[in-house]
């Protein structure tokens, strides 16, 4: 499909969507299949208190220490937090916090994570983008019971950029990531190290992620069988595990690491105001690492599970400017996401450089197998209500939808039916086929609207075994929108 059929189809969808919820302020829940505010899924509404925007300074996930040369230790476990201020919250942390530490690896050094889980239910960990070998990837139903612990092993043989961990098992993704588990995993290199990009402290991780809190302070995570069947959107947007945040910086350059670990949530962020001059946003990376060069967005469309790597300049502002990151997609609370405030003027030796990386666009010529995968309700049942499927198709892990050969590249259309769905594949670092302004560089995921579909050129190249591949919707992952694809 060419550019301009493709944009049209996404205009269109999303058309479709908007125009009834003009006005109306958003749905509250209800309507299983309803679209909201553009993402799949009811919108559920706190009933706590929740704070002033931009009044809880933006927190930074500790980085972990390591207990050995390039070994890790997790336990997972119960605890309360803070996160709205005066109210304790449960939430499920990887070593008790949300999000989790970041854990930072080297290229090419084997970097091992030993999970402790204290939690009262099993649970899986998968390095989300990682290049891991099949008994390492967290497949769904390779699970750590509560009381054991598990060692998964990353070779990491993979260029620098923003992965992320989060918890994996069959069924219950999105309730677990929904608790708090989920944290950053950065890998770096030397051709990275070598760019003269911001690092130190204005090289910033920003985990947006949504959330509703019922009045004592606890996470509402509803039974999703019947209202929120089609996703979980929370109606207070938090960055790092703090409701919109606020942080100060200084009139520079900084990078941003944007992923969103939201279940169900697309975003559509901007700055406002915009820069006097020169872009909001320039993109570095892509999921999977640096881009060939620099791209300037004046917004940037993220589906869950996405990054993208940018650079902010914040000497474009007069000093005192405070600098809202919004979210165009979104309406009253969730149509914010954090705040910065340009606070002094600072030295800055940083610079984007016209050229970051080699990248070599994969040929549709190199393609030696075609498929075809859509994503949509219907075709399996559970408990009389119809599921989300892979070419109809419940996930089984028994059933093997695709069996690419090591050392091949593929060529799959992914087609998205009802309402969006961000696609996003284990292990095999793909290219997007007429990417459009935000599908750009190498990825692990796709966001396709309603209606769409994407054509994307695959690289199996790492390792032989079973991997899964699914909707990144965590409501609709857990209703079975996965399926299985077996290097051999
Ligand atoms: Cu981020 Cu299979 O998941
Ligand atoms: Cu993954
Ligand atoms: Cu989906």
């Amino acid at each position: 499909m060419n550019l301009s059929r493709r944009r049209l189809l996404r205009t269109a969808a999303s058309g479709l969507i908007l125009a009834p919820l003009a006005g109306c302020g958003g749905s509250t829940r209800g309507g299983g299949n309803v679209e909201t505010e553009s993402s799949a899924g009811s919108l559920l509404r706190s009933t706590a208190r929740l704070p002033e925007p931009f009044t809880v300074p933006l927190p930074i996930p500790p980085v972990l220490r390591p207990a050995g040369t390039d070994v890790y230790e997790i336990t997972q476990r119960v605890s309360q937090a803070e996160i709205l201020p005066g109210l304790r919250t449960q939430v499920w942390g990887y070593n008790g916090i949300f999000p989790g530490p970041t854990i930072v690896s080297r290229r090419d050094r084997k970097t091992v994570v030993r999970h402790r889980n204290e939690l009262p239910e099993p649970v899986v960990v998968h390095l989300h983008g990682g290049r891991t070998p099949a008994e390492h990837d967290g497949y769904p139903t390779d699970l750590i019971p509560p009381g054991s612990a598990h060692e998964y092993v990353y070779p990491l043989d993979q260029p620098a950029t923003t992965l992320w961990y989060h918890d994996h098992r069959m069924d219950y993704t999105g309730p677990h990531v929904y608790k708090g588990l989920a944290g950053f995993h950065l890998v770096h290199d030397d051709e990275e190290d070598a760019l003269p990009l911001p690092k130190g402290d204005r090289d910033v991780p920003l985990m947006i992620a949504d959330r509703s809190f019922a009045e004592d302070g606890s996470m509402i995570y509803p039974d999703v069988h019947s209202d929120f069947i089609s996703g979980v959107l929370g109606d207070c947007v938090l960055v790092n595990g703090a409701p919109w945040p606020v942080m100060e910086v200084t009139a520079t350059r900084y990078r941003f690491r944007i992923l969103n670990a939201s279940n169900a949530r697309r975003y559509r962020l901007a700055l406002d105001p915009l820069p006097p001059s020169g872009p909001s946003f320039v993109q570095i990376g892509s999921d999977l690492g640096l881009l060939g060069a620099p791209a300037a967005h004046a917004e940037l469309q993220i589906a869950q599970a996405e990054r993208f790597d940018v650079v902010v300049d914040f000497s474009a502002y007069p000093i005192g400017q405070a600098v809202t990151l919004t979210n165009r997609l979104g309406q009253g609370g969730t149509a914010n996401v954090m705040r910065f405030v340009v606070a002094r003027k600072a030295p800055d030796d940083s610079r984007i450089p016209a050229k970051l990386t080699d990248f070599r666009p994969l040929s549709p010529s190199e393609a030696v197998v075609e498929r075809t995968f859509t994503f949509q309700r219907g075709g399996a049942e559970r408990h009389a209500t119809s599921l989300w499927t892979v070419n109809g198709r419940a996930f089984s892990p028994d059933h093997i939808a695709a069996t690419p050969r090591l050392g091949t590249v593929e060529r799959w259309k992914l087609r998205a039916q009802n309402v969006a769905h961000p696609i996003h594949i284990h292990l095999a670092p793909f290219q997007v086929l007429d990417p459009g302004p935000y599908a750009t560089g190498w990825k692990d995921t796709v966001d396709l609207a309603s209606g769409d579909q994407a054509e994307v050129l695959l690289r199996f190249d790492s390792y032989r075994g079973k991997y899964v591949f699914h909707c990144h919707n965590l409501e609709h992952e857990d209703m079975m929108m996965m399926a299985n694809f077996r290097i051999i």
